[in-house]
């Protein structure tokens, strides 16, 4: 099978080689899929950097969602079956025209859907379902904070929580991505490059504070994002964007700009940090992921959800992509065609 092996960290230009390498095998619970693509997730730019430190060692086939086929079961694989049509959850591997899968990191998807919407599902909405209602359990009538609302990640979460009824303040950094979020309906949206988000939305919520903040940048937006909190508000921490366009000072910078807790504040203010890691919810509590898989796929059947396509590309033109990713071009998904 052909894959884009990544050899070299640092830029996209110099990183990969597509090339031929082996099929990769299953173990029980796993399935075979040949994949009609594959999506762009923003902790793929974080790998080429050498950023991430969960990417395996070099040279390394990364790449956490995949839309295709399935070729081939092994064991228990629950109710999927050889031809049906999956959007699928890799632990990297991603990038390749075939890629193994567990089951639980498995949802059938219909013809029907478009394998750029279908690609969004896996990370970004799987993602975005499990902060919003398990654990922000986010309720009708709540003030959220979402950053970098126009992303992947983002989209979902206005999304879900527009259907949940929450009052949305959404965060981007260019006119262009401002008109995207008035068309989903954001109440709020604000640039951040243009606008002070925590002067507008400190004005707006008073003393009463935000229910949630969804901040995947880090640095000092968490921290500014975790004073906006009221009593019962909750903090959402899923990534450090912030950390990959910049050298080893703004690094540490990045780091002290989070601020130091003790766990007595939490509790006096009766306000929470929580950390997010799929990747360590899709290993330890398999059966959480599945959940959250499952609900999304549901949501996107009964149009509750309505994922954005942002760009799709051929696999000729992966350098591209990854740079549209990296270089903030993309409002919605990413993704890149094997075939087309
Ligand atoms: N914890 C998890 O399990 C998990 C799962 C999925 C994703 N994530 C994280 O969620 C975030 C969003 O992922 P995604 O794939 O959906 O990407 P994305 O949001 O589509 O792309 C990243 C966006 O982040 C914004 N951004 C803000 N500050 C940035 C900075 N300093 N450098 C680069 N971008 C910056 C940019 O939007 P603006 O132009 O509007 O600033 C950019 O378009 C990433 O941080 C990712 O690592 C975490």
């Amino acid at each position: 099978m052909k894959a884009a092996v990544l050899t070299k960290f640092g830029k996209p230009e110099n990183a990969f080689e597509i090339k031929e390498v082996p099929n990769p095998t299953i173990n029980n619970g796993q399935v075979l899929i040949e994949t009609e693509g594959f999506g762009l997730n923003y902790a793929d730019i974080m790998a080429v950097q050498g950023d991430y430190e969960d990417c395996p060692p070099l040279p390394a086939i990364i790449g956490y969602d995949v839309v295709g086929r399935i070729k081939e079961t092994k064991g228990d694989v629950g109710d999927l079956k050889i031809g049906d049509r999956v959007t699928a959850l890799t632990r990297f591997g991603g990038y390749a025209e075939f890629v193994a899968a567990e089951s639980s990191g498995c949802a059938k998807i219909k013809e029907e859907v478009l394998t750029g919407k279908a690609m969004a599902l896996t990370t970004q909405y799987s993602t975005a379902y499990y902060c919003i209602n398990e654990v922000a359990n986010c309720k009708k009538g709540d003030k959220v904070l979402i950053q970098a609302a126009a992303g992947g990640v983002g989209t979902a979460l206005v999304q879900m929580a527009l259907k949940i009824g929450c009052e949305v303040f959404g965060t981007c950094g260019s006119a262009e991505k401002i008109e995207y979020l008035k068309e989903m309906g954001v109440h709020h949206p604000i640039n951040y490059k243009t606008q002070d988000f925590f002067e507008i939305i400190k004005k707006e919520v008073g003393d009463y504070g935000l229910d949630a903040v969804f901040d995947a940048i880090g640095g000092s937006s968490a921290k500014k994002g975790f004073k906006l909190l009221g009593s019962g508000g909750t903090l959402v921490l899923y990534g450090a964007a912030s950390m990959t366009d910049t050298n080893i000072f703004g690094k540490l910078g990045m780091v002290a700009g989070f601020g130091l807790y003790h766990p007595v504040q939490f509790m006096m203010s009766s306000k929470g940090i929580v950390g997010v890691n799929m990747l360590r919810i899709g290993d330890d509590r398999p059966h959480v992921l599945k959940r959250c898989l499952t609900a999304v796929v549901s949501m996107l059947d009964e149009n509750k959800i309505d994922p954005k396509i942002s760009k799709v590309f051929k696999i000729e033109q992966l350098v591209e992509a990854l740079n549209y990713l990296k270089d903030r071009k993309s409002m919605g998904k990413v993704s890149v065609l094997w075939k087309y």
